[in-house]
């Protein structure tokens, strides 16, 4: 049975305890509909409720949507904030400043905890050495960094100055940095010297170095740099300096810069269907009062835990819900910068006891990967360490099947924690369809239901609803305070892909496919219905990978790119590639495989490394040229074709490409 249909079959159904349901703070289903209901009878008056109780504001808005030019919707547009004093100064004076912010655990294992106070001072430091080096509200700021608590401190830091901030994923290529900074036309690049990632040091500003170097960043004038480590880096004279050279002599008083509502607090570049990355724009207000009210809905955060979100700061998650949300709602969080099979592939297990941690939100590919590793390894099985401390788990990147849910819950939560599969995407700014952990009865491979206030639903292609157990398109049908505003430079572009006119215009479109289960309305996730793949929990266009590809041009002709279910990762990328020479076969091809695979991860990054690679003389094609791809996710998937090929210009070609190398 696929995971798809393991799920639709699905009927186990976990209600939460009597005592969490007491003990939470949205308790109870009765309470969760009492809030849709108010959500639905008026949305404004809703959200300016929840936004004038979550969040400081320096000038309070007046109005709350202004939907004249949708769908580039606003929200508190008159308001005033500042987001990085809505994660720390705003807990001066309460008995938050004393606590920790972070605890840090380093790949070694070494631990710093940094408390709230001298968060904000460190971020206030920071922040007076971006403005002494000429960095001012409106600029961007790219961020490439590893894990850790300087990462957060240079968000915040520009967050206060009111720069926009644009965090890259240090495992992203030199290319992959330097359409990035073009593309946001970035002043500056905060980087460290290296990264430590299961015991090796991995370099970071030698990559920053050849991403500037490929040319175009016109723009850029300072690049910053952390000493991660004892080894030497490369300096430009003039353009890098040290993180201890520029905030020597810098006070740790830096006054927050109020901006308005809607002023980007950063853009972040994800796949689309093309072959170039979107920047998708955040604002301050909408996001940051997400970022607060979901950690207080979905997480039910109290003063008490510990919070261990294991995501990068280079995704959409380790933004809202490690650089913001934790700090918003002023909570103790744990931040990671190994890997979790490193030095043994219990260090998960062995952190949650080592701090307490109380809540862990994590990746079903993580989770899948450590299911195997406890089973043919006794010693790392979660059973060697002591879990009680943990209250409530959480999933979020991609669809968790059934079976691994059932592993999470029963072998880390103890049976006793509620799992909530949060359905969201970098676009929406934080939770979307989620159960909530004092109201949601579970259903394994399911995020339930959506949040107060989230106009959900499934639609065809014409943007018309479809009944409970068919299948279609996820939409949202109102506008929501953390949405995307805009693709960064391309608003056009924003329209097309999440507005289409053929649905009407209005309908937020996801990208995913859904279904809700006839019973209780649920919603179960398919996957994307355009043409992103989700690796690992990590979103890729197959467009970027095949322009990647066919920029080998002394070798590639033509490649295409399909995804096909994996164990492991959820889904694993296949391409299908024509040489410029004659079709390869044995070690020749395995050769060629590798070289392409190294081509891939250079051109983007090792995230984007294909799995499988087949050598074809051409790729099936109808008579018009175009290349028909569900017939090569039949391939890659090792199915049969049973499809009509009548279409097909060379159906030879299906049994070619069959082969593997
Ligand atoms: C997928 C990550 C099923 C989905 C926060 C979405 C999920 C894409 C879930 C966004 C989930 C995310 N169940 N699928 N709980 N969460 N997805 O932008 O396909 O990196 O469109 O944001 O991940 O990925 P992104």
């Amino acid at each position: 049975m696929s995971n798809i249909e393991s799920v639709l079959v699905e009927n186990r159904v976990f209600p939460p305890s009597e005592a969490t349901v007491k003990a939470a703070r949205i308790s109870g289903m009765p309470a969760y509909e009492a809030m849709c209901h108010e959500a639905e009878r008026d949305l404004e008056g809703f959200w300016a409720r929840l936004a004038k109780d979550n969040v400081v504001w320096t000038k309070p808005f007046t109005t709350t949507l202004n939907e004249s030019n949708a769908p580039f919707y606003k929200w508190f547009e008159d308001g005033e904030l500042n987001a990085s004093a809505n994660c720390l100064d705003k807990h001066v004076g309460t008995p938050v400043e004393n606590k920790t912010a972070i605890i840090f655990e380093a790949d070694d294992g070494a631990v710093t905890r940094v408390t709230y106070k001298e968060m904000l001072a460190r971020v206030g430091q920071f922040a007076n050495a971006l403005k002494a080096q000429g960095i001012k509200k409106g600029d961007r700021v790219i961020i490439y960094m590893p894990m850790g608590v300087e990462g957060v401190v240079a968000m915040q830091a520009c967050a206060r100055i009111g720069a926009t901030h644009s965090v890259v994923f240090g495992g992203f290529s030199a290319k992959a940095l330097n359409e990035r900074i073009i593309d946001a036309g970035a002043v500056a690049v905060v980087t460290a010297n290296y990264q430590m990632r299961g015991g090796k040091e991995l370099p970071l500003k030698s990559i920053v170095d050849e991403g500037i170097g490929m040319g175009g960043c016109d723009t850029l004038k300072t690049v910053l740099v952390y000493m991660r480590t004892a080894t030497a880096c490369n300096m430009v004279a003039g353009r890098d300096k040290t993180f201890a050279e520029v905030l020597e002599g810098q006070g740790s008083d830096c006054p927050p810069v109020a901006v308005n509502a809607e002023h980007p607090l950063f853009v972040l570049y994800t796949s689309g269907s093309t072959g170039k990355p979107k920047g998708v724009q955040h604002s301050t207000g909408g996001y940051l009062l997400w970022a607060k009210l979901t950690m207080d809905w979905t997480f039910d955060i109290r003063p008490d835990d510990v919070f261990w979100c294991t995501a990068d700061i280079g995704w959409i998650t380790g933004h809202t819900y490690v650089a913001y949300g934790p700090l918003a709602a002023g909570a103790t969080q744990v931040i990671f910068e190994g890997i979790p099979t490193f030095p043994h592939a219990g260090r998960f297990w062995q952190m949650i006891e080592k701090h307490k941690a109380t809540v862990f939100y994590t990746a079903p590919t993580a989770i899948r990967s450590l299911i195997k590793a406890a089973e043919t390894d006794e010693k790392v099985h979660p059973k060697n360490w002591d879990l009680s401390s943990l209250r409530i788990l959480g999933t979020v990147g991609e669809p968790i099947n059934p079976e691994a849910w059932m592993w999470y819950y029963r072998n880390v939560g103890g049976e006793r924690c509620p799992v909530v599969d949060t359905f969201w995407q970098t676009e929406t700014g934080g939770h979307m369809i989620t159960p909530l952990p004092g109201a949601t009865p579970l259903v394994p491979g399911s995020c339930t239901l959506p949040l107060p206030g989230i106009m959900a639903a499934i639609v065809d292609e014409t943007g018309k609803d479809v009944p409970n157990g068919a299948g279609g398109m996820l939409v949202v049908k109102r506008p929501w305070p953390s949405m995307i505003r805009t693709i960064w430079g391309d608003p056009e572009r924003f329209k097309k892909s999440y507005f289409p006119e053929e649905m009407g215009g209005k309908l937020y479109l996801a990208g995913d496919g859904a279904v809700r289960d006839a019973k209780r309305g649920y919603f179960r996730i398919t996957g994307r219905i355009d043409d992103v793949l989700n690796v690992s929990g990590h979103r890729l266009g197959t467009m970027e990978i095949e322009s990647a590809l066919v920029a080998k041009t002394d070798l590639v002709a033509e490649a295409a790119v399909v995804g096909r279910p994996d164990d492991l990762t959820g889904e694993a990328i296949c391409a299908f590639v024509v040489l410029k020479r004659a079709r390869p076969s044995g070690e020749e091809a395995k050769q060629i495989a590798a070289d392409l695979r190294n081509w891939v991860a250079k051109e983007i990054g090792p995230i984007a490394k294909p799995k499988d690679i087949r050598f074809g003389d051409n790729l099936p094609k109808t008579r018009s040229g175009k290349i028909m791809r569900r017939l090569l996710r039949s391939i890659a998937k090792g199915e049969a074709i049973t499809q009509d090929v009548s279409t097909l210009e060379n159906p030879a070609i299906l049994e070619q490409l069959a082969q593997t190398n």
